[in-house]
C-alpha cells in the first residue's frame, strides 16, 4: 500500500449523525430589543386584554409568545401580589406596565444598598442575564405587564434577602409554568 492510498477503513467510516442544534439559531434579543417588544405591546391592548385574569391564589400569568429566540408572558396583580427575589436563568429580559403600577426591588452596589423603584403604567424596564429582582403590586388596585425573556425562560432561581445579602434558596423550571 502506497503512503497516498486511502485508508478505507477510516474512508467507508459512516459520518456521524448530524443533531440538531442545541442552541436557538438565532442570537438572543438585547434588552433594548425587548423593552421595545414589550412597550409596543402594552400600547396594543386588543392583543393581550381578553387574556387578563385576576386570581386571588396567585398572580395570573399566560404565554402570548412563544418563538425559538423569544417568549411573551403577560401577567396580572392583584395589590400585595409579588414574585419574590428571582433570576432569569440567564436570559436576558423586559417588563412594561400596561395598567398600574408596580414596584421593583433590586440590589444596587455596595454603596446603594436596596434600590427601590416605581414603575407605573406606561413605563418598562430592561434587564441584562445576571440581573436579580422583586416585583411587587403594592399599590390599592390590580395591575397587567408583560414580559419578554430571550432565550426563553429555562430555569428561574428564588433568593432571599437576609443581613449579607441574596440567598439562593430554590429553583423551578417550566413544568412549574
Ligand atoms: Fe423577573
Amino acid at each position: 500500500m502506497s503512503p497516498h492510498t486511502p485508508d478505507t477503513a477510516t474512508t467507508t467510516r459512516p459520518a456521524p449523525p448530524t443533531r440538531p442544534p442545541l442552541t436557538p439559531t438565532r442570537p438572543p434579543l438585547t434588552p433594548t430589543a425587548l423593552r421595545t417588544v414589550v412597550r409596543e405591546l402594552a400600547e396594543q391592548p386588543d392583543q393581550w386584554i381578553h387574556h387578563v385574569r385576576l386570581s386571588t391564589e396567585e398572580r395570573w400569568y399566560r404565554r402570548l409568545v412563544a418563538e425559538d429566540d423569544h417568549e411573551v408572558w403577560l401577567i396580572s396583580w392583584l395589590p400585595g401580589q409579588s414574585t419574590g427575589f428571582h433570576d432569569h436563568g440567564g436570559s436576558r429580559g423586559a417588563f412594561a406596565v400596561a395598567l398600574g403600577e408596580l414596584e421593583e426591588l433590586s440590589l444596587g452596589g455596595p454603596e446603594q444598598g436596596l434600590l427601590i423603584r416605581r414603575v407605573p403604567a406606561g413605563t418598562a424596564r430592561a434587564f441584562g442575564p445576571e440581573y436579580v429582582h422583586d416585583v411587587r403590586n403594592t399599590a390599592s388596585g390590580p395591575a397587567v405587564t408583560l414580559h419578554a425573556y430571550s432565550p426563553p425562560l429555562g430555569s428561574m432561581a428564588h433568593y432571599d434577602l437576609r443581613a449579607g445579602g441574596l440567598v439562593r434558596t430554590s429553583e423551578e423550571g417550566p413544568e412549574q409554568w
